[in-house]
């Protein structure tokens, strides 16, 4: 698995303001886009292009276009949704398939209850976004979901990570084709399994409480 802690500060900044309990949810849907869109730029490094011709008003000269079949963009609900806009705003192309999972606050465990996705994601490169990787169990159901359906290449991407749910991500994929990107990897998870300091809730500070 490969795994990028972003480093910029801007990302920083604007995880800072995250964190902050008294960032209001306008503010907080904002930011989340945001931070989406400038970690969009790492997760993206090796998406696939291939050559396209062009006339410029001076000659021709190949350049690129993000290749087929198009990128799957799936965010997890719900805080992933939160994400979304970040992202397909800068592949407008890519396909968006849906997956809802809510985390037993007991257990931990995931539990699936939506699934919108292609049958067969042989040969498509996913793109997981959720703000949050916690205990891991939500993000791990995920990938595995994605690896059932044939995907061979999947990037997760989230706003904050701890170092548990990074080592659980870790052994779970055991030498397939994942990237980690993380907006900030932070301290450790507390007994209720939030991430220290992490920013609470984020579907919640997002959508508000269920
Ligand atoms: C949150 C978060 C992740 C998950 C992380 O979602 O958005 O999906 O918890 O925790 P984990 O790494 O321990 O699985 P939650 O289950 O609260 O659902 P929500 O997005 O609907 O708020
Ligand atoms: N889910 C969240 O939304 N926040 C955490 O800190 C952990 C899980």
């Amino acid at each position: 698995m490969r795994l990028h802690v972003a480093d910029h500060p801007l990302i920083t900044h604007k995880l800072t303001v995250l964190r902050d309990k008294n960032t209001p949810s306008p503010v907080f849907r904002q930011l989340t886009e945001e931070l989406m869109t400038l970690l969009a730029y790492e997760a993206t490094r090796n998406v696939r292009v291939e050559p396209f011709e062009i006339e410029t008003p001076v000659t021709t000269t190949t350049g690129v276009k993000i290749g087929d079949p198009k990128p799957l963009v799936v965010p997890i609900l719900r805080a992933g949704l939160g994400m979304l806009e970040g992202m397909v705003k800068l592949i407008p192309t890519a396909e968006v398939g849906f997956l809802g999972m809510a985390r037993d606050e007991v257990t931990f465990e995931p539990v699936t209850y939506a699934e919108r996705l292609p049958d067969d994601l042989s040969d498509r490169q996913c793109f997981v976004l959720d703000p949050m990787l916690a205990t891991g169990g939500s993000l791990g159901a995920a990938i595995e979901f994605l690896f059932k359906r044939g995907a061979q290449d999947v990037t997760a991407v989230c706003l904050l990570g701890s170092p548990e749910g990074v080592n659980a991500i870790q052994k779970q994929v055991n030498g397939r084709d994942v990237t980690l990107v993380l907006g900030a990897l932070d301290e450790r998870l507390n007994e209720k399994g939030y991430i220290v300091p992490g920013l609470g809730d984020a579907g919640d500070r997002l959508y508000g409480t269920v």
